[in-house]
């Protein structure tokens, strides 16, 4: 089967090469021309990990291609994603013109029967758009055919999307033609081994599965963060917390983790999305609002412990940041906590020094000479008056300690992710700080 993707950012370029992978012909299509020059080269936009591996594969064994030219490559394709951004407009909704524009492409070039799958994550009511706009660019050029929409929201995590990717907890197709469904069953059928799902319903569900999936668990985060806070306020301990509420399996462990607030390119703006799809329909998601006011708060809690620690006065203090991704295995930048962070200290007149193992080249088009980019995590420490966990990469885990003391000015330590022990570190002699643990 061939397929066409397009949208070769995260989510395209994963489906593609793992489709690929898996023996479907994949041509990758995207509109910035330097991104597919660089991936016809082996070079990709992206860190993920286990992705060069299998781009590199597949392109070699002629499976996985790339092109800017939809109109070139579509003939003969059986299924077009739709993988492209869907940012937030000015007032939270999810802006649809990439996609829609790349409908209208479609319905221009497409030379037979197509399911046409929306993979980017889009508000109910988009296959409908999506549809019209196919339709439309059809009757422009005289040349009605066959096609079906399909909606097939993709739950990836950055960091860990070639895994999730290829053993799916379930996939969800949104669908109403048996011929797209067969078509889809077909496709899918490599990655349902050792019985993962694959859950068909209307399309207006699948839509909305996307966003209450994303929704729920920004949800848990900002819950555990809530409940962190006041941890810290009544002396209890959130860690503790934590595990005794995740024993409880209607509860789970996952995505109870406090820290710094989440960020991503996904959950502030599918939370932010799904509240305006609320207002539009005149029912107010509350839960929703709270979700991302506690969130936005949360992103300004570690600078408060700094600042109570310093006694407000920051002017001349020099930090050490280890890590500056949203989340570890990742050179994303977009909505990271760290951001937020470092601009505070900044306008505070402290200076700041960095080190992300991946990120750095990312971050630098948002910090320019701001601040001081460091080799390594000692040197982010060397001369600083504290150091901050940001992002738990693994090599932040087991920090020589004694190391870290000598580099400091003070033997401060703020960790944002909880991975150290406090009553290890304060022991040995350093002040220490983390989310829900009081000190
Ligand atoms: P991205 O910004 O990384 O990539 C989008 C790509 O689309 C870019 O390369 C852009 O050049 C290209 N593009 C834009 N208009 C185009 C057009 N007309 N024709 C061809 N290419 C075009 O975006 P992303 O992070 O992959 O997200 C894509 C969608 O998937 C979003 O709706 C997002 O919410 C959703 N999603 C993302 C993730 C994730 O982890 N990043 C996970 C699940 C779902
Ligand atoms: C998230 C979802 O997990 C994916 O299922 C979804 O497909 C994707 O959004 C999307 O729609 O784009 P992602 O944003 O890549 O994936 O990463 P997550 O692992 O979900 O982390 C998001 C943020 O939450 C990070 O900043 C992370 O540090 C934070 N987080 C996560 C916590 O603070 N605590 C936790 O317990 C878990």
């Amino acid at each position: 089967m061939k397929v066409v993707v397009i949208g070769t950012g995260y989510v395209g370029l994963v489906t593609g090469a793992c489709l690929a992978e898996v023996g479907t012909e994949v041509v990758c299509v995207d509109v910035n021309a330097e991104k597919i020059l660089n991936l016809q080269k082996g070079i990709l936009p992206i860190y993920e990990p286990g992705l060069e591996e299998i781009v590199t594969r597949n392109y070699e064994n002629g499976r996985l291609s790339f092109s800017t030219d939809l109109a070139s490559v579509i003939e003969g394709a059986a299924v077009a994603f739709i993988a492209v951004g869907t940012p937030p407009g000015e007032d939270g909704s999810a802006d649809l013109k990439y996609v829609l524009q790349v409908a209208k492409d479609i319905g221009s070039s497409m030379s037979d029967y197509l399911v046409v799958v929306t993979k980017s994550t889009v508000p109910v009511g988009t296959a409908v758009k999506v549809n019209r706009e196919i339709k439309q660019a059809m009757m422009d050029r005289d040349a009605l055919m066959d096609y079906d929409v399909a909606s097939n929201p993709e739950f990836l995590k950055e960091g860990a999307a070639v895994q999730d990717f290829l053993k799916p907890d379930r996939i969800v197709i949104g669908i109403n033609s048996e011929r797209a469904k067969s078509v889809l069953e077909q496709l899918y059928h490599p990655f349902l081994l050792n019985g993962r799902p694959i859950v068909f319903m209307d399309i207006a569900s699948a839509e909305m599965t996307k966003y209450a999936a994303n929704a729920l668990l920004a949800t848990k985060i900002s819950f555990i963060n809530d409940i962190a806070n006041l941890c810290d306020l009544v002396g209890a301990d959130v860690n503790m917390v934590r595990k005794g509420i995740g024993s409880d399996p209607r509860i789970g462990h996952s995505f109870i983790y406090p820290g710094i607030g989440y960020g991503g390119s996904c959950f502030p703006k599918d939370v932010k999305a799904l509240a305006q799809t609320g207002k539009e329909y005149g029912h107010k998601l509350r839960i929703l609002e709270a979700v991302e006011a506690v969130n936005d708060d949360q992103k300004k809690v570690m600078f408060e412990k700094i600042w109570r620690h310093f006694d407000g006065q920051l002017t001349g203090k020099v930090f050490g940041i280890w890590g500056l991704s949203f989340k570890p295995n990742t050179d994303d930048m977009r909505e990271a906590s760290s951001l937020v962070l470092i601009a505070s200290l900044l306008q505070a007149g402290a200076k700041v020094q960095v080190f992300d193992p991946v990120a750095m080249p990312e971050a630098r088009r948002e910090l320019g000479n701001e601040v001081e980019w460091c080799t390594d995590m000692y040197a982010a420490a060397a001369g600083a008056d504290a150091v901050i966990l940001i992002t738990e990469w693994n090599e932040f885990r087991l920090p020589d300690w004694p190391r870290v003391k000598t580099l400091l000015n003070e033997p401060v330590v703020f960790d944002g992710r909880n991975i150290y022990d406090l009553d290890f570190l304060q022991k040995n002699g350093f002040s220490s700080y983390g989310i829900g643990i009081s000190p």
